[in-house]
């Protein structure tokens, strides 16, 4: 593996650095997220917040808006409080132990011993997605990786497996070769220098590992959007609850079990029944359906784009209002930015 890296290992920018805060910057945005995305997420947050200090004192709208598209918006707003915990409970002073790094907000063990290893040389072994891949193919292991006991077996072995002299070495290699060599879907084994030692490989079954034990249903939820105009201007509302996107901007929201494309079907809704008995309106074009797929739901979402005469009464208390000039300086959840991108395209709507 050390070889290899010697050889294949990625130039990434937050390997230039042994500063604690940039490598805790580049592993939050790294979680669940691909390279190839995070890397502009990651030079802009270095760009915009320097140090710890500019990320505790910038306004969490501030951050959201750095974070939007990167998805998994509790990183952002965990990533904020704890640059404030560490600017003003910790002296701004990035934590040096492991277990002081794994008891910061937003930080699990595995990013905790990515932050000790790469900031410190403490020996503690990665373990997320690629090196479950990586050690179960190559060892032939088949206990489900998402059982209690298969946990603990990989646990084990990830720590014997790293090489305590250069903890951070061997980190990096092991996710980087999970990474770019062996992937999930078309594995390069043909060139890989472990594949005479692998047994996945030696017994054609690369594709078996890892086991898992639970198959995941995902959650359909159906949004409808309202986009309502009046007098130039767009009424808008913040995701307070506790559920996905919490902390973004969006439209009055419709939830329903179902997707409604009648008008008639809106209308017929109690969210409608209560907010638009008294209002006139037109509605000028229902969207497509957009899709985005969450780790654990799938949001199926149309936009409404309606026009009043005015806002009703009853709406105004959680809402505010933006031009569509002005719509460029809130942070969205993703399917709402593909609704402005497509629109733009064909209507000119930001123009
Ligand atoms: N994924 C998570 N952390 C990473 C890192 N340090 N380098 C490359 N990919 C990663």
């Amino acid at each position: 593996m050390l070889k290899w890296a010697l050889q294949q290992e990625r130039n990434l920018p937050w390997k230039q650095t042994k500063d604690p805060y940039k490598i805790w910057l580049s592993e939050i945005i790294l979680q669940q997220t691909r390279v190839e995305q995070g890397m502009p997420y990651y030079i802009k947050f270095v760009e915009h917040y320097p140090t710890v200090l500019h990320l505790a004192n910038a306004s969490e709208d501030q951050v959201l808006k750095d974070w939007e598209g990167l998805g998994y918006y509790t990183r952002a707003r965990n990533l904020h409080q704890t640059a404030k915990h560490i600017a003003y409970q910790l002296n701004g002073v990035f934590p040096s132990t492991h277990q002081g790094i794994l008891a910061l907000k937003g930080v699990g063990a595995y990013t905790a011993a990515a932050i000790a290893s790469f900031a410190f040389q403490l020996p503690h072994a990665v373990l997320d997605g690629n090196v479950f891949r990586v050690l179960s193919r190559f060892f032939g292991i088949d206990t489900p990786i998402d059982s209690p006991i298969g946990k603990k077996i990989f646990e084990q072995l990830a720590q014997e497996l790293l090489d305590p002299s250069q903890p951070d070495v061997y980190n990096q290699a092991i996710m980087d070769f999970g990474a770019t060599w062996c992937m999930p879907k078309q594995p390069n084994c043909r060139s890989c220098p472990m594949r005479d030692h692998c047994v996945a490989h030696m017994t054609s079954s690369v594709a078996k590992y890892p086991v898992k034990e639970k198959k995941m249903v995902k959650r359909k939820r159906f949004f409808h959007y309202l986009m309502l105009h009046s007098e130039g201007q767009i009424m808008l509302e913040k995701r307070i609850e506790k559920d996905i996107w919490q902390g973004l901007y969006q439209f009055p929201l419709i939830e329903a079990p179902y997707l409604m494309q009648d008008t008639q079907q809106i209308l017929n809704t109690d969210f409608w029944k209560t907010h638009f008995v008294e209002v006139s309106f037109k509605i000028h074009s229902v969207s497509k359906t957009f899709k985005q797929l969450l780790t654990h739901q799938q949001i199926f979402a149309n936009f409404w784009d309606i026009h009043l005469s005015h806002f009703p009464q009853t709406l105004r208390e959680k809402t505010l209002f933006a031009t569509k000039t002005e719509l460029n300086n809130f942070a969205f959840p993703k399917i709402i930015d593909c609704y402005f991108e497509e629109k733009a395209l064909y209507l000119g709507f930001n123009s």
